[in-house]
């Protein structure tokens, strides 16, 4: 009863109610301290860890994925800024890849555990030759989801760090127009601001329907969301009778 009382609840505190504090250590500053803080205290690192996923990132593409439905059994996906892994192992598990037949394949310029059924390089997607080996990693087929969780390490300097991020997303969008098959779809990680009118009216004459989204394990304080461009518009050059087989 006691203890009741103490608790001021009139009955036990349930696991939620406690917040683990983290004391700044000599040496730690006190950003990290509010990082790790952030960790020990979020669902879903926790559910990552329970769940065997390499980091809670993996919930943001499930989520979407509920939704808008973007992995089918048998489809091609290209992962970029894969490390350390998380939405690679969710598609891998949801379109069916395996070793023997891989249908994912990511890069990163991080090292990366292997993953079964994905097909991993380390390197930076900037660089010339990053394309061509991702699509030759997948027999030269056609593509049918692009998805990119890209994103450079702040500078701190907005404008540089806009631009940055900018850049990435456009790269990462002409790398989809090239390789997706007609009706796939293009997803990626843009910030706030981070959407050019121009890249936006690109992507609007190339697929039926293109939006932001927030899923709900973005954290909230983040300007972080995902660009999402679903129904990809068959090229008129197009070969499509050799992209049948893909
Ligand atoms: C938010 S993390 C991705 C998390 C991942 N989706 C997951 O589920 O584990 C962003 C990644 O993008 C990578 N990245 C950023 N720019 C890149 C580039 N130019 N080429 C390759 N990877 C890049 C970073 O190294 C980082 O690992």
């Amino acid at each position: 009863m006691a203890n009741n009382k103490a608790l001021g609840t009139g009955g036990r505190k349930s696991d939620k109610d406690f917040k683990i504090r983290v004391k700044t250590a000599k040496g730690r500053k006190v950003a990290s301290t509010k990082w790790l803080e952030r960790q020990l205290n979020d669902p879903y690192v926790a559910r990552a860890r329970a769940e065997g996923y390499r980091s809670r990132a993996a919930f943001k593409i499930k989520e979407m994925n509920e939704k808008q439905k973007f992995f089918k059994r048998g489809s091609r996906v290209v992962d970029l800024g894969a490390a350390p892994g998380g939405w690679s192992q969710v598609a891998a598990a949801a379109v069916g890849s395996t070793d023997a037949n891989p249908l994912v394949v990511g890069i990163d310029y991080l090292d990366m555990d292997p993953i079964p059924g994905v097909i991993l390089f380390k390197k930076d997607f900037t660089e010339d030759d990053a394309p061509a080996l991702l699509i030759e990693a997948l027999g030269g087929h056609k593509v049918d989801l692009v998805m990119s969780d890209m994103a450079w390490p702040t500078t701190g300097h907005r404008a540089t760090d806009h631009l940055r991020i900018v850049h990435l997303i456009e790269i990462a969008a002409d790398f989809a127009i090239q390789v997706l098959a007609p009706g796939g779809a293009f997803v990626a990680k843009v910030f706030q601001g981070g959407t050019e009118h121009e890249l936006l009216h690109m992507l609007k004459r190339h697929f039926a329907t293109t939006f932001h989204v927030k899923p709900p394990s973005s954290r909230k304080d983040s300007a972080e969301a995902y660009l999402v461009a679903k129904g990809f518009k068959a090229r008129p050059d197009d070969d499509e009778a050799g992209d049948s087989e893909a």
